[in-house]
């Protein structure tokens, strides 16, 4: 029997990372060991309330672990995306369902290092929100570094603008500080998936057509609509990026993506250019590499993987 990849899933549960829990358990292949929340693009405890929201639509909810962890970023003020991901977060696709599961007691700081620690060396953390909780782990247990097979984030951009500031992508920007402690802590595997590559994975009314046999199209439809629209006044399609749904992608395979490996270090002290991830393509600082990044991706391949697996 091939034993299924375990995985910790780290997130601000607004629409996308919904869509990202969603791959994750239904794809077949992973052991989602527990799902840890943090503030992000809503509230901790909204963020919260829509993972175990989706759990339950998964019926996964007696099998997976929700543990709260930090309910700010580390130095800075939240910086919610409701106009985004809509006041509730999941666009209002769930806004009436009542939720009953429940977050485990503990925060998630010790969830992650004991369940690491458990499965020593086995364990991916695939982080979707701000890194707020993986760096408070990292300064509790500093040892957790060499005991997590690999760290797949999404979040940054490298060659591109962002899409908080022109340099600044949404994770990231939220809290820099965090992110500035991860990708210097030693972590052996650390991928980072960035808008390079999550811009180029777009959910469109093909792939909405292509899951109606789902039992989660109506969900799908319904929580990207406001996310579509938006989109469509911005860039002139109507689409949905799945940022998060590709980090779980880059855990299932691989092969999805094409990355380098090159010294990355994140903006903290500035003005105009705060969050922004610096990757040093020319290795112009002599730095050790420290990020796998992710440069180009076979979108159509992980739709197709994403389809397939709210299909089954
Ligand atoms: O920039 C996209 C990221 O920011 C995604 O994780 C999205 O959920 C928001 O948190
Ligand atoms: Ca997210």
């Amino acid at each position: 029997m091939v034993m299924k990849k375990k995985v910790i899933l780290d997130v601000d549960t607004g629409v996308d990372d919904a869509l990202a829990i969603l791959l994750a358990v239904r794809s077949g292949e992973l052991d989602v060991l527990g799902i840890t929340t943090v503030n992000g693009n809503v509230s901790l405890a909204q963020a919260t309330i829509n993972t175990c929201k989706i759990l339950q639509l998964a019926g996964a909810e007696n099998d997976i672990p929700v543990v709260q962890g930090a309910d700010k970023p580390l130095m800075r003020p939240s910086h919610f995306e409701h106009k985004v991901h809509g006041k509730d977060g999941l666009g209002g696709a769930l806004r009436d369902v009542p939720v009953h599961k429940q977050a485990e007691p503990g925060h998630a700081v010790d969830f992650i290092f004991d369940t690491v620690r458990r499965h020593s060396g086995d364990v991916t953390l695939v982080m979707t929100a701000p890194l707020t909780n993986l760096a408070l782990a990292v300064m509790k247990y500093p040892q957790l570094i060499h005991e997590v097979q690999e760290v797949i984030i999404m979040g940054g951009v490298v060659q591109g603008f962002g899409n908080v500031t022109p340099t600044a992508e949404y994770n990231i920007y939220v809290d820099p500080e965090a992110a500035k402690m991860v990708l210097q802590a030693g972590f052996p595997k650390l991928t980072l998936v960035g808008l390079d590559v999550t811009r180029k994975a777009l959910l469109t009314e093909k792939h909405l057509d292509a899951l109606q046999d789902s039992p989660f199209a109506d969900y799908v439809r319904a929580s990207t609509a406001d996310y579509m629209q938006r989109y469509q006044e911005r860039n002139g399609v109507r689409a949905c990026a799945l940022h998060d749904p590709l980090a779980v992608g880059v855990a299932l395979n691989k092969e999805l993506v094409t990355t380098g490996h090159y010294y990355v270090d994140v903006e903290t002290r500035s003005d105009l250019c705060d969050g922004m991830t610096v990757c040093d393509f020319q290795n112009r600082l002599q730095r050790q590499a420290n990020v796998h990044v992710c440069t180009g991706v076979a979108s159509e391949p992980f739709l197709e993987l994403f389809i397939e697996a709210l299909r089954r």
